[in-house]
């Protein structure tokens, strides 16, 4: 019975009240929550037994009152229901309305994905709020192969409409106002458009060619007077927008720093297997002793940004607040966008999976290097830059124009090139801003060298124009 203490689970006072229903029915309810609670509330215990971590400290209200939402609960039941389960519980619309009947998706000349009726069922269907089942399992495979976090037992995964979603509740349940969070300079400027309006303090720390750099994270952070700060935001792999590859020593040096000051690390991974170097990295959560670790993976990079399908790995008291929140937002991710990926997943296997993200990587270190080509033929003396280890980008700093926002942004277009200023990635947005940053992703291979011309027009335009305000 000391379960029913439990913060998370609802009176029979208050299912009564939200339900409208008699004290039997609400005592079966109240069992099906004790059921649904009962992986939540033993792992806590466990947890407390074997890790430090109070993951409560990190929450902030919004995160501690997130509860279970009845409903959704009952969707993931519905899943692992014995056969013969007469289920009234949900309004799920009934799917001999749904107007398709087959669907088939052409991989290439010789493999077709063809849902069967089952598929597509669940592909037009409402799916549990940690993912349509089939794919979690799958994920939870991947993870074990690729990032066999040595603390997998007490970890959780949860699939989300891509990483910016998970990101989003995720700062959301945590941040308060005037909150300090440890961030890269520079950082992914979708990031800083979600922690702005909480108005954190940014501890913003230096990057050179392999990343945020440990001494200087030391530094920020001893001579930090204020709030103590909570989250770790970091982009290990091709990071955007500086294309570095955090090294394996250098993760775990900031590891380290993280438990000295009981940081939780956000790994914002999306473009990890997008990688140009020989070996996969390790990543943070491979890393992870403690559990400290909140990891987000994304198959917008590997598979199709449209299809909208990430999944966030950690341990599971976060992950459960994290499932809450979206139990009440989103509801889950794109169920035909799962079945999709778990249909591919499933007919390649980790083997092909492989083979798929080594053409991927394969294609965009062709089109890095061409666009450095291009750079190295047209801006040395202007610019300088570091090779991109990873990712869609090139970051550069003009060595003679000291903001690029209005290059880019009023000039820019007079010139016919797009580019993404600095200022963008930079926590204190206000200053001056030396950088630019240059997708090599789509821009067709025969306009790189003219993008990189033109490029050299605007600056040299830009370096007059800054010579006659002196
Ligand atoms: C560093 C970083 N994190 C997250 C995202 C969001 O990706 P997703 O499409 O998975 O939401 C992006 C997209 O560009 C990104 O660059």
């Amino acid at each position: 019975m000391s379960l029913i203490k439990t913060t998370s689970i609802r009176s029979l006072r208050e299912i009564i009240l939200d339900y409208n229903c008699n004290k039997i029915a609400c005592v079966k309810i109240l069992k099906v929550q004790q059921f649904n609670m009962f992986s939540t509330s033993s792992d806590l215990k466990t947890s407390s037994q074997t890790k430090t971590i109070d993951y409560q400290s990190y929450l902030n209200t919004v995160g501690k009152l997130r509860k279970p939402s009845l409903i959704r609960e009952m969707t993931k039941m519905l899943a692992t229901a014995p056969p013969g389960t007469i289920f009234m519980a949900g309004g799920l619309p009934n799917p001999a309305l749904f107007p398709f009947q087959s669907l088939t998706v052409e991989l290439d000349s010789k493999t077709k994905l063809n849902l069967d009726q089952t598929a597509l069922r669940a592909a037009l269907q409402y799916q549990p709020t940690s993912g349509y089942p089939p794919l979690h399992a799958e994920l939870k495979k991947l993870v074990q192969h690729f990032f066999n976090p040595p603390k997998m037992s007490d970890s959780e995964l949860i699939v989300t409409v891509g990483s910016q979603n998970a990101l989003c509740s995720v700062l959301e349940m945590i941040l308060e106002p005037g909150d300090a969070v440890v961030v890269p300079m520079p950082v992914y400027s979708s990031v800083l458009s979600l922690m702005d309006p909480h108005r954190p303090q940014y501890l913003g720390v230096p990057e050179d060619a392999d990343g945020m750099q440990p001494h200087l994270l030391k530094e920020v952070l001893n001579n930090w007077k204020g709030k103590t700060p909570k989250l770790l935001y970091v982009n290990p792999t091709g990071s955007n927008p500086s294309g570095v590859v955090i090294p394996s020593e250098r993760k775990r040096q900031i590891y380290e720093i993280a438990r000295q000051h009981n940081l939780l690390i956000l790994e914002d991974d999306p473009y990890y297997f997008l990688h140009f170097l020989d070996k996969d990295p390790e990543t943070f959560l491979s890393l992870d002793v403690d559990g400290r670790v909140l990891r987000f993976d994304s198959f917008s990079k590997v598979l199709s940004s449209g299809l909208r399908v990430g999944f966030a790995t950690g341990p599971k008291e976060l992950i459960r607040v994290l499932e809450l929140s979206l139990q009440a937002s989103v509801l889950h991710a794109s169920s035909l966008s799962q079945v999709l990926v778990h249909g591919i997943l499933k007919s390649w296997g980790i083997h092909g999976f492989v083979n798929h993200t080594t053409k991927v990587k394969q294609f965009y270190k062709r089109r890095r290097d061409l666009m450095v080509a291009s750079v190295e033929k047209h801006l040395k003396g202007l610019a300088e830059w570091n090779l991109p280890q990873g990712g869609m980008f090139l970051w550069m700093r003009m060595l003679h124009v000291e903001d690029t926002y209005e290059m880019v942004m009023e000039r820019g277009i007079g010139e016919k090139i797009m580019l993404l200023p600095g200022r963008e990635f930079m926590a204190r947005r206000e200053d001056h801003c030396p950088y630019l940053r240059a997708a090599f992703s789509v821009i067709p291979e025969d306009e790189m060298d003219e993008g990189m011309e033109r490029l050299k027009a605007l600056i040299k335009r830009e370096e007059g124009l800054q010579r006659r305000k002196q």
